[in-house]
């Protein structure tokens, strides 16, 4: 089975970006962590990272039109975005959102996601361990 791992804007800035919030992990490792587990787990996992909302949005339309499940952070378009959301909500296979740090023990405008109520699940909080988790539930079968 494939998964599509999609990260959204400035996450391609891992391990230069707020290494206090995000960690010394790079998008490259992030990448690698996903299709390991991916292999363990017998999926074949795809990473793909877009700093450009349409680029996303083509993406989960794709996802939606071959029934793939998708991991997704959308980064900062979690907070802003009802398009990321209404193109989320025509998926059919799972959908797990996942955030590195705990938006929720930051800002107040990260503890809103525009997402998470057309999400399977969440997980935020547990850093690139987070990608590996919802791949295994994935995996699982729900
Ligand atoms: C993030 C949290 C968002 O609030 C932020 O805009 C990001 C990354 C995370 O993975 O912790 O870019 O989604």
């Amino acid at each position: 089975k494939s998964v599509l791992v999609l990260n959204g804007p400035n996450l391609g800035r891992l391990g230069t970006r707020e290494p206090a919030v995000y960690g010394s992990t790079t998008h490259a490792d992030l990448a690698a962590l996903c299709v390991r587990t991916g292999e363990e787990l017998g999926l074949a996992v795809e990473v793909r990272q877009t700093d450009h909302e349409g680029e996303l949005l083509g993406w989960l339309h794709e996802a939606a039109d071959t029934a793939t499940p998708v991991v997704l952070n959308a980064a900062a378009w979690t907070h802003t975005s009802v398009a990321v959301r209404d193109a989320c909500a025509q998926l059919t296979a799972p959908l797990v959102e996942v955030h590195i740090s705990n938006v929720h023990r930051r800002e107040e405008f990260r503890h809103h996601s525009y997402i998470s109520a057309v999400a399977d699940g969440v997980i935020v909080g547990l850093g690139v361990t987070g990608y590996a988790l919802a791949l295994r539930w994935i995996a699982g079968g729900q």
